[in-house]
């Protein structure tokens, strides 16, 4: 064999091996399924969380955006005391495979009490039109047309409890999460009233998952 054959050939494997030890391998759903035993108390094992407590669904989350909020959360770019201790003891390889796990589930999660009609119009209007007089654009436009998601960068909204949407607009309201790229969230946050956080909230909420 030609000598700088191998060289190449030796250089290929250097890199593929660098590689592989930096970057996860897919997530793989079974493995999650492990790691998914300390998450369950909170989560559920299918990923409903839970209303009262403030404890995000998972099930309708897409697991890149899952991973990434992971990763801010182990590295402490997203704050958040009571996820932070899980979230760190989790390796790279363990966040891909625990979010592959929550996105291939489907969760049962009873339909919220009625909203008040108002409140519930109010949040109609946010989420399909936005408000252009005071620049809130729909949350649809990112969000996707029902609000369900689109790719790894725009989470569902559409069924998630409204304790968790309103604490995150709140979060970006007074400044404590503070992890999107491009600080899309606040921009939207800033400008909601405590009515209109509500109103959006509720109004998601009580949307079907899918
Ligand atoms: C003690 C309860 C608890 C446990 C256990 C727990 N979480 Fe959480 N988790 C929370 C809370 C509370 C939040 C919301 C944090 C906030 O307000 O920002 C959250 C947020 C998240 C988010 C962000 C969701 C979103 O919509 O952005 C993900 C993903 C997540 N948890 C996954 C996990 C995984 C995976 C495990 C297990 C390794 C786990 N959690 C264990 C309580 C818990
Ligand atoms: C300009 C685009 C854009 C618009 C419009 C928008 N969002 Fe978002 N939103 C985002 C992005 C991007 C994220 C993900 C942030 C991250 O990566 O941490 C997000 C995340 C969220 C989250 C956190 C979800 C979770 O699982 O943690 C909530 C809640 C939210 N948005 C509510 C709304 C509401 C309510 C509206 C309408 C009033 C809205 N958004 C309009 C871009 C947008």
């Amino acid at each position: 064999m030609p000598k700088f054959k191998l060289v190449i050939q030796t250089l290929a494997a250097l890199s593929l091996g660098a590689h592989a030890a930096t970057l996860p391998a897919a997530g793989d759903p079974e493995r999650g399924k492990q790691t998914a035993q300390v998450c369950l108390a909170c989560h559920g094992p299918d990923g409903a969380g839970m209303s009262a407590a403030n404890y995000p669904r998972l099930d309708i989350l897409d697991a890149g955006y899952m991973a990434k909020q992971l990763r801010d959360i182990k590295a402490g770019t997203r704050q958040t005391p009571i996820m932070q201790p899980f979230a760190a003891t989790l390796t790279d390889q363990q966040i891909e495979d625990v979010s592959a796990y929550y996105a291939s589930q489907s969760a049962t999660v009873p339909q919220p009490p009625e909203a008040d009609p108002e409140l519930m119009a109010l949040g109609r209007k946010l989420v399909y039109r936005g408000d252009w007089d005071r620049y809130i654009p729909s949350c649809n436009s990112c969000h996707g047309p029902e609000s369900r998601g689109v790719g790894s960068e725009f989470p569902a909204l559409a069924g998630q409890h409204a304790s968790y949407i309103e604490s995150q607009l709140r979060a970006w309201k007074d400044g404590t999460r503070h992890n999107d790229p491009l600080d899309l969230m606040l921009a939207i946050a800033e400008r909601m009233t405590d009515e209109d956080i509500k109103a959006a909230a509720a109004f998601l909420a009580a949307q079907p998952a899918e």
